[in-house]
């Protein structure tokens, strides 16, 4: 059989696509291998959201080209949002790359490998395609918790962002798919599904009949063997008083939400063109704290927009400390080609961002450790999905609001159970704890 090697950077987005590509290549007799000088193709799914995604991509082909010089028969191949983005040029600058295709023809990789095998490269291959669901999954692939895409792309077109381009339009699956997608990886043993679009609380909209996310979490809530349903983007501009009533009504909907609030700062959050203000997502907060007591936050936030001055940056931590976000995941501005935000002219020099990034990320720590401390002497309702890294006598699991929680193996508890665990010590980057009773509440965090 002949050997594929697949690199995947970015986003959960990719690692789902990879996963089909796999899939789809396997049904061409290929197979999987974790050593790259022993492959015949190998795949890079590459991420183009800032600059230094693809700086990694480029360094990597230029270790590539020593590989092929080696071995002359290996194809090289870049998918994904760079080979959208750039298309013919990513194999100009690195002439190692044998095809480049984007997501639209990721449902032909078979056919686009075949024809590099027979001759024809560099193959390119970025136009337009009809959406599919693509459900081959490679083997040994089958896991606990799995992603499911319920739709792709994205029509906001914020200032800054390379999504619109790179993943086009805004699509969704149709119900009846994801419900047979999900109900396959629940039969595989899946326990937890996250579903994902960009900005996925638009999910359904554009179906003929329309439908929207909160249905969607309510079907796939009725499939059997599952136990937790998340979803991710949600876009703040529409989070209806609807999804908030079917986080808490619909059981498996677990009380964690992705909100990502970008800035703290009306005025970047205008320039940004987000479609909301920092007022507009206090009150969202408000009230889906007011609906679902507990729920739990995290969000991205980028540092060092063009224009960005120190007042707008302390809105920014003035935003987190009064959200009390659980995770914060920050992001350095990188200015991304065909984006307005890239010609803006009052760019925000290198340091001035790092210092932002290091500042906000200690403020986003200090406010999360409090949040979790705040679980210490409780109860959490833990879904087992792992041995510990430290020690394999310890198991590893997820609260229902994602964090992560180790203690110590028992009998009678195995992966996939969903078990309560007494939270003993709050650390950084993770909760430790023992198999208790069931708390009667499926509540994470008391506010
Ligand atoms: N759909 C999501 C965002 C997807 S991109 C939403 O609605 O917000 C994931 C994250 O990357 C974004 O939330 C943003 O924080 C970050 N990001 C996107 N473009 C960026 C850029 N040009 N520079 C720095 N960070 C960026
Ligand atoms: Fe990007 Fe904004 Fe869409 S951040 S993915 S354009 S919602």
């Amino acid at each position: 059989m002949a050997k594929l090697h697949l690199i995947t950077y970015g986003c959960q987005m990719n690692e789902y696509d990879s996963e089909r590509v796999a899939g789809l290549l396997r049904e061409q007799s290929w197979e999987l291998t974790d050593a790259e000088a022993e492959a015949d193709l190998i795949l890079l799914n590459t991420c183009a959201i800032r600059e230094k995604c693809e700086d990694k991509v480029y360094s990597k082909l230029g270790e590539l080209r020593r590989l092929k010089a080696r071995r002359p028969g290996l194809v090289v191949g870049v998918m994904g949002c760079m080979a959208q983005l750039h298309r013919a040029d990513i194999q100009r600058r690195a002439p190692v790359v044998d095809l480049v295709f984007g997501s639209p023809a990721i449902a032909r990789v078979g056919e686009l490998v075949a024809r590099v095998r027979r001759g024809e490269r560099p193959l390119v291959e970025t136009g337009e395609a009809p959406l599919v669901k693509l459900t081959a999954k490679p083997d040994g692939a089958d896991h606990l918790r799995s992603y499911v895409t319920v739709m792709e792309g994205c029509e906001k077109g914020c200032t800054f962002c390379v999504v619109p381009t790179t993943r086009g339009r805004q699509r969704s699956h149709p119900p009846a798919a994801i419900l047979d997608e999900v109900r396959g990886l629940a039969a595989r043993g899946c326990r937890e599904v996250t579903l994902l679009g960009q900005t996925v609380e638009m999910y359904g909209r554009d179906l003929d009949p329309p439908t929207d996310l909160a249905a969607l979490l309510e079907q796939v809530n009725e499939v059997d063997g599952l136990a937790r349903i998340r979803f991710t983007t949600s876009n703040p501009f529409n989070f209806t008083a609807r999804l908030m009533r079917a986080i808490r009504d619909v059981p498996k909907v677990c009380e964690w939400v992705h909100l990502p609030l970008q800035s703290g700062s009306d005025r970047v959050l205008a320039r940004m063109e987000r479609g909301y203000t920092r007022q507009r997502y206090l009150d969202l907060i408000a009230e889906l704290r007011a609906t679902v007591p507990g729920v739990a936050l995290s969000t991205d936030l980028i540092v060092g927009f063009p224009g960005e001055t120190e007042d707008d940056f302390e809105a920014t931590l003035e935003m987190v400390a009064r959200v009390g976000y659980d995770n914060v995941f920050v992001f350095r501005y990188s200015p991304r080609p065909g984006t307005p935000a890239a010609t803006y002219e009052d760019q925000v020099p290198l340091p001035v961002k790092a210092h932002r990034n290091a500042r906000l990320l200690e403020a986003a720590g200090r406010v999360a450790a409090v949040r979790a401390a705040a679980l210490t002497g409780r109860t959490v309702e833990v879904l087992v999905d792992g041995r510990s890294r430290r020690s394999a006598a310890e198991l590893q699991g997820r609260t229902r609001c994602n964090r992560v929680v180790n203690f110590e193996a028992r009998d009678g508890v195995a992966l996939g159970d969903v078990v309560g665990v007494h939270v003993t010590e709050a650390l950084p980057h993770s909760l430790r704890g023992a198999v208790g009773p069931m708390p009667e509440e499926a509540v994470c965090l008391s506010r």
